[in-house]
């Protein structure tokens, strides 16, 4: 019992005797980089300015900024002007994309049929009039009418197998004069030929129910001649812009060829001056720009403003597409804000492509935690910016909140419906995420 004690006396004594000097000097270092940390973070929590946010939302909102027009080439000078007062070098970033109007005008007329049709047009269907014979063509298959005299017809054909687009090829270089689409399945569909192409007859989209009321007339009417008038549909190339400031790392270490991208896109929906959708992420994508300008990291980060979200993600994906494989792999992580202020929405919620967590979803939960005592909860969505980050395997997230407000794509999504208190909440919430993340002394990557 004695022996025994005693050698865990010496033991301990030996111990103390080599690791106390270590320690000391642990502590004495990590303490004064603690401090730094420390330091700095209260620094940017103590310079964001839920004001700036506000002021910025406010002019971008004056009105409607849809992709292409005059007033997303306004926007994107103001974020422009906006990065390059903080410091930066901003780059415009343009791409083209096919800007689309629906004709405004759809008629079509079957002789001696007497119920009413209700047809649709499809997406990049042409403007046109055709008067014809109508042709029953199956699904428009080649081999549905490589025995068919199709020329200055006027083609019905079933949904199914293949595209809009196949059909209306398959039948268009056969000479058809128009088509006539309907439904395979009970209901109505957004039918799309999926892009514009000159070699396009005008056509229209009918039900299953229409389409195949139509069949039976024919049958009994073989010859029926059918009126096909569209009138008002265009296909124009138009242009939109991504804004892209950087801040390079301040060091360089084993993180420094790590880069981050924060996030929001700046167009509108035509229908809404789009404060909330997505002005408020924009303001904020440039207030984390500013306060973070002065920060020492190790880690690049890219603050991006995309166009054309609205239209479908076509600024991120143009952006991702348009990457080089070496820097689609340094990028760590993509934050998307995408509604982060109205008054009128619910709690902030993150939202992943595939509903799990991944490093932004972590950092931003760690991050929530230390500043409010519980972490935000995630779930499952895919309708911003952050898809086509994800897709191309970076971690990524939307922080937006949960119900939407009901002004979402509304003439109502106004700078009168934006909340400071949220905007601060979310800009802090993401600046210590981001923080966590691109910190010098990281121990852990
Ligand atoms: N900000 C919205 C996305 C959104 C709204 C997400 C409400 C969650 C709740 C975005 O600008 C948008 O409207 N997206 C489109 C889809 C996109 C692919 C065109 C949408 O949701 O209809
Ligand atoms: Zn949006």
């Amino acid at each position: 019992m004695k022996n025994k004690f005693y050698k865990f006396a010496i033991g301990a004594i030996l111990c103390l005797s080599v690791i106390a000097p270590i320690a000391t000097f642990a502590t004495h270092y990590t303490s004064t980089q603690n401090e730094k940390e420390t330091n700095l973070e209260t620094k940017i929590l103590q310079s964001l300015d839920a004001d700036n946010m506000y002021n910025n939302i406010k002019f971008l909102s004056k009105t409607p900024r849809v992709a292409g027009t005059q007033q997303e080439d306004a926007a994107v000078a103001y974020i422009k002007k906006q990065f390059e007062s903080y410091g930066y070098k901003a780059e415009v970033q343009a791409f083209t994309f096919n800007d689309y109007t629906a004709p405004n005008s759809i008629g079509l007329d079957v002789e001696r049929f007497s119920k009413k049709l209700n047809p649709q047009a499809l997406e990049y269907s042409v403007s046109g009039k055709a008067t014809a014979e109508v042709i029953f063509a199956g699904l428009g298959q080649k081999n549905d009418i490589a025995q068919l005299d199709l020329t200055g017809k006027i083609i019905l054909l079933q949904r199914g197998v293949i595209s809009f687009k196949e059909k209306m090829l398959n039948v268009a270089a056969k000479g058809a004069a128009g088509v006539i689409f309907y439904n395979n399945a009970p209901g109505t569909i957004m039918g799309s030929l999926g892009e514009p192409n000159k070699a396009y007859v005008p056509s229209v989209l009918l039900t299953q129910t229409e389409g195949e009321a139509i069949l039976i007339h024919l049958n009994k009417n073989p010859r029926a001649v059918v009126s096909l008038n569209i009138e008002g549909a265009k296909s124009a190339q138009n242009t939109s812009h991504n804004v892209i400031a950087t801040k390079k790392p301040n060091v360089s270490n084993k993180a420094s060829h790590d880069i981050l991208v924060i996030g929001a896109h700046h167009d509108s929906v035509a229908s809404a001056p789009g404060a909330n959708d997505d002005a408020s992420g924009t303001a904020m994508t440039l207030e984390l720009a500013r306060v973070l300008k002065t920060i020492p990291t190790d880690t690049e980060i890219r603050f991006i403003t995309f166009g054309a979200e609205e239209l479908g993600l076509l600024g991120s994906n143009h952006y991702v597409e348009q990457l080089p494989k070496n820097e689609i792999s340094r990028i760590v992580a993509n934050f998307n804000l995408d509604m982060v202020g109205s008054k009128d929405a619910g709690e902030l919620i993150l939202q992943t492509v595939d509903n799990k967590p991944n490093l932004v979803t972590e950092l931003a939960q760690d991050a929530s935690t230390q500043l409010n005592g519980a972490p935000t909860p995630y779930n499952q969505g895919d309708s911003s910016d952050h898809v086509p980050f994800s897709k191309a395997g970076i971690p990524a997230a939307l922080f937006i909140h949960n119900p939407a407000e009901p002004w979402y794509h509304k003439p109502q999504d106004t700078i009168d419906k934006i909340s400071k208190e949220k905007l601060q909440d979310v800009s802090e919430i993401v600046s210590i995420a981001v923080w966590n993340q691109i910190k010098i002394d990281r121990q852990v990557k």
